[in-house]
């Protein structure tokens, strides 16, 4: 007799999910790294312009790939967390994971929205000019870079929450948490 199973506990991330994850990290580092540089440089030197970019593009980059990846979640399950984790951990995990979609959507955005209230267009690349969603306005402007700062201060509050969990299940736990993650992992 033919019998339907449920389709089996999946332990680690996919090849793209962890693909997605590592590549959006390590820009998300790049675009901290280079916003707190270049809002540094004092006046306009051609470095700050240069500098301010890259910024543009790899936030425009993060917000592409958050995308594709926000699809990637919402069409696969995420493997089930270790059994024995308590149940503030689980609920707390949910929360904080949550909070970085948004936040990693909300950041490009500002960002984005800042620069065109600033009447700079954003030309992707240097190659491709990407679309103006807001005219230049000055007081616009002004907000959306508070929103920007603030915004960029939550997340990085948020990712440092990320990271204190994954040391406590590597350091204290030692449940193989990190591994489901890790490109070469068991
Ligand atoms: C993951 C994406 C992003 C992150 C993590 C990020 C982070 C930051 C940080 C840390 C700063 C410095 C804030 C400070 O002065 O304390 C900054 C500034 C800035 N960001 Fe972003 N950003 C992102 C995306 C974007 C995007 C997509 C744009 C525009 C297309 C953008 C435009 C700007 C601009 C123009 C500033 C300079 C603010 C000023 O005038 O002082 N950012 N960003």
């Amino acid at each position: 007799m033919t019998q339907f199973r449920a389709r089996p506990a999946v332990d680690r991330y996919t090849g793209p999910a962890i693909t997605l994850h590592w590549l959006i990290a390590i820009l998300i580092a790049g675009a901290f790294w280079i916003g707190f540089v270049m809002t540094d440089i004092p006046g306009f030197t051609p470095t700050k312009l240069k500098y301010f970019s890259w910024h543009k593009w790899i936030g425009v980059t993060v917000f592409a790939l958050v995308v594709l990846r926000t699809i990637w979640r919402l069409t696969h399950r995420a493997p089930p967390l270790p059994a024995g984790m308590a149940r503030w951990q689980r609920g707390a995990s949910h929360v904080v994971h949550f909070l970085l979609y948004i936040l990693m959507v909300a950041v490009p955005v500002s960002g984005y929205f800042y620069t065109c209230a600033a009447g700079v267009p954003v030309v992707y690349l240097g190659l491709v000019e990407l679309p103006v969603v807001i005219a230049k306005d000055p007081v616009l402007r002004d907000v959306l870079k508070q929103v920007h700062i603030t915004l960029d201060w939550i997340l990085l509050g948020a990712i440092c929450v990320h990271l204190l969990a994954v040391l406590k299940h590597l350091v204290i736990d030692r449940d193989g948490l990190l591994s489901r993650m890790m490109p070469f992992g068991r």
